[in-house]
């Protein structure tokens, strides 16, 4: 999948250093040309002998020690990158790309950089939490550099918590993802909205459903790898923040609601992914409520319908998608929603079907254009759907033209 591709690894000083040697060893073993930057501390943990068996190329770093092939490393393992990747990612390293230095080969390669770059921090649980270190992510995040969250567990040094480098897989699928990226959503501004809404009944409980927001997050990571600008609308989810998105997080439909109006003047795409709640309490207890009686009755009333709305005041030029988790009659209730909503396009997905549901990794969808068209997706991961679904909303605006 990789084959011919130029990959520059940086490689930086910390105990998850050896976990990049099983990167380095997917990379190369996916046909890809891997060129290993070790800095001084790396070479603290792991021996460049070790990259280079796996990659089959010179490790490098040092600043003025040119290897084969190399006339000016920083400007060679930069100029000729596909991508740039740097597992793990220390809290030196990421202060120092965030603050514009360059003391030594990997950091004047990054600085020298035009290519996309993954950056996979990994670091003590404190450490990543400190307020600088989130500081300086947020600035490169801002800066364009994509990002791997690390995982919440147990580090080396036994504190738990966030901060431990990524798995192989993650690292892997978020290289493809940007190796992939045709580039063709450049110029967009896209909305996605994702998770299931929450409407409260009292201070402690909620009226909520199954919906996990991995649709709608795959979408928003899978729009920004294409180039465009991503506002991601999204309910409380357990997911990390896919790269290069900007995060909107609300909780109700209503917060939903006004989210979406605040944003949709300058969006070219609004993809409601949400599950969002059609009713709420009408009115949220000030106090936890005591059980008294056999019964409960709550009283709820209709949220407002996002998509409804901004179908029946749709914009020249602007894409509308919606979603339809059904459960019966999939194809009427599609095209009711299709045309009561005014969208363009409508992915509805059977939930009752193995691999289609909620919290799945993978969904079996099926697009309903509004010229009436249907293409019925294979089972795939959400992230493919995810580009399916965009090169659905991509041709659907060229013949809109
Ligand atoms: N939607 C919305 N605002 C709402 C409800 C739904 O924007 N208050 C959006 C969802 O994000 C999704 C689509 O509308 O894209 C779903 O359509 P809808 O008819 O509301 O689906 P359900 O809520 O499942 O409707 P029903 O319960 O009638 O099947």
């Amino acid at each position: 999948m990789l084959e011919g591709r130029f990959i520059t690894l940086g490689v930086t000083g910390g105990i998850a250093a050896y976990k990049a040697a099983d990167l380095a060893s997917k990379l190369a073993g996916q046909g890809a040309a891997v060129h290993v930057i070790m800095t001084r501390s790396a070479g603290e943990f792991v021996r460049p002998l070790t990259f280079e068996a796996l990659t089959g190329n010179t490790v490098n770093s040092d600043l003025f020690v040119s290897s084969p092939g190399l006339k000016m490393p920083h400007i060679d393992l930069s100029g000729q990158a596909d991508l740039l990747v740097v597992a793990p990612a220390t809290a030196n390293i990421l202060g120092k790309l965030a603050h514009g230095i360059a003391d030594d080969l990997l950091t004047t390669t990054l600085l020298a950089s035009t290519c996309p770059v993954l950056l996979c921090p990994a670091m003590n649980v404190h450490m990543y939490a400190n307020k600088a270190v989130q500081e300086n992510i947020v600035k490169l995040t801002e800066f364009g550099y994509h990002f791997v969250e690390p995982e919440v567990g147990r580090v080396a040094c036994g504190h738990f918590g966030r901060g431990r480098l990524a798995g192989t897989g993650a690292i892997m699928r978020a290289i493809t993802v940007l190796l992939q990226s045709p580039g063709d959503m450049k110029g967009l501004t896209v909305v996605v909205t994702a998770g299931g809404t929450r409407e409260p009944i009292d201070p402690v409980r909620y009226i909520s459903n199954h919906s996990s927001g991995k649709m709608g997050y795959a979408l928003a990571e899978a729009a920004s790898s294409r180039g465009a600008r991503v506002i991601l609308v999204s309910a409380p989810t357990a997911l990390p923040q896919p790269p290069g998105v900007e995060p909107v997080p609300v909780e109700t439909a209503r917060e939903m609601h006004s989210a979406v109006m605040r944003y949709y003047p300058g969006a070219d795409i609004v993809i409601k992914a949400a599950a969002v709640a059609d009713y709420r309490c009408e009115r949220q207890a000030a106090d936890k409520i005591k059980k008294t009686g056999e019964k409960m009755t709550l009283e709820l009333v209709r949220n407002p319908d996002i998509l409804a709305e901004l179908g029946a005041g749709k914009r020249e030029g602007v894409t509308l998608v919606g979603f339809a988790a059904e459960t019966s009659q999939l194809e009427k209730n599609a095209r009711e929603k299709l045309s009561g909503k005014n969208l363009d396009l409508l992915v509805a997905n059977d939930v009752t079907v193995p691999g289609a549901g909620f919290g799945s990794d993978t969904n079996i969808v099926k697009l309903f254009f509004a010229g009436g068209r249907v293409e019925a997706l294979p089972e795939m991961d959400k992230l493919a759907v995810a580009h399916k679904i965009l090169d659905a909303v991509m041709t659907v605006r060229k013949t809109n033209k």
